[in-house]
């Protein structure tokens, strides 16, 4: 990774050669920070790191420059070396791209929410939202408040590194919040009173609202995910909101990650039947959601992207069809057709 990329653009070639490592992150008080979350975070929450990893390593794409400080050393080693191994192996797909594509459609599908719901006090709302640092990096945030939610572990060693990377004057300006408020609500979603601490916090159920679930609700249970899907549509009869997740099907549960357990096959049929209203589902190669990233003409996107949704496995080669769907859905008072949880 070069500092080219920080200022590059999505179509510059990547040019992974070698990694580097800015200072910032090999900093003493930093590399302790980072030493404690692999002897204290379990698998979860290091999921926080391992993301902000991938981010940080397509940066060139992401605009992400936070990524980098947030992900530790390990976590950037440990990508950067399955993007060697895909490379010299001439995969078609290298590894992270599924990220990169993944944040560009939040982005942008934020962008539009809040260029639609826009008013003084639009909420944004990020479930699960680990080392996220859209807060700083999204100049459409600018007229709203940012709710930061996850385990009171990950927020406050966010901070703790945000704040050690603030005490050299030339990180100041990376650092700067560009939301108009972020607040950090410290909370297990599985629990009963996530709600109630997200208004604790200044949160309010009437005022618009954009909720972003990425790369979160795969690892609750069934009943802990539709749980927190049914909250949010039960805000959907008090005022215009918009729901932006990611779904998992079942053969991406089955096989990537021990930790995996929700997945929904027809999340466009799931929204609905609990309150959401106007679902559009992507899949990575799809028009909103390939930012030129995807140069392969055989990619496995766009042959999945042939494939019905219906049908598991590839009928060509016996692979499993795993799917990321990147969902956006959204409901009024006016529209009525919410439930409570
Ligand atoms: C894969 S990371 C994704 C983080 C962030 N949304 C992103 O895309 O960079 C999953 C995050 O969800 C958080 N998380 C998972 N289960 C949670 C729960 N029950 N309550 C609060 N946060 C949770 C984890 O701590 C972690 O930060």
């Amino acid at each position: 990774m070069t500092d080219d990329h920080e200022h590059g653009h999505p179509e510059d070639p990547p040019t992974w050669s070698e990694l580097t490592i800015s200072s910032w992150v090999l900093n003493d008080r930093v590399q302790k920070l980072h030493a404690s979350i692999e002897s204290n975070w379990d698998p979860l929450q290091r999921s926080a790191c391992q993301t902000a990893a991938g981010r940080a390593l397509w940066r060139h794409v992401t605009n992400d420059v936070l990524a980098e400080l947030l992900a530790g050393e390990t976590y950037l080693r440990s990508f950067y070396e399955k993007i060697r191994k895909d490379r010299l192996n001439h995969a078609r797909e290298i590894s992270g791209v599924i990220l990169a594509v993944r944040t560009l459609w939040f982005d942008s599908k934020l962008e539009t929410a809040v260029g639609l719901l826009n008013n003084e006090a639009l909420q944004i709302v990020l479930l699960g939202a680990g080392m996220d640092t859209r807060a700083y990096r999204l100049n459409c945030l600018t007229g709203s408040h940012v709710f930061e939610v996850d385990f009171p572990q990950v927020l406050q060693m966010k901070a703790s590194l945000l704040q050690e990377a603030m005490k050299s004057m030339d990180n100041q300006q990376k650092i700067a919040v560009k939301a108009k408020a972020l607040i950090s609500v410290e909370a297990d979603i599985r629990g009963k009173d996530w709600l109630e601490k997200l208004q604790y916090s200044g949160f309010i159920p009437e005022k618009n609202t954009v909720w972003i679930l990425e790369g979160l609700l795969y690892y609750l249970s069934d009943a802990d995910a539709i749980q927190v899907l049914k909250t949010i549509a039960a805000h959907c009869s008090l005022t215009p909101t918009v729901l932006l997740a990611d779904f998992m099907n079942k053969p991406s549960i089955t096989l990537s990650n021990p930790n995996f357990q929700f997945y929904s096959d027809w999340p466009d049929q799931l929204l609905p039947s609990l309150g959401f209203s106007d679902v559009k589902l992507s899949q990575i190669g799809d028009p909103d959601a390939h930012f030129g990233l995807l140069h392969d003409p055989s990619n496995m996107f766009d042959k999945l992207r042939s494939i019905p949704r219906s049908v598991e496995v590839d009928p060509d080669d016996g692979t499993p069809c795993c799917r990321l769907y990147l969902v956006q859905a959204s409901g009024s008072p006016s529209k009525n057709t919410c439930i409570s949880p």
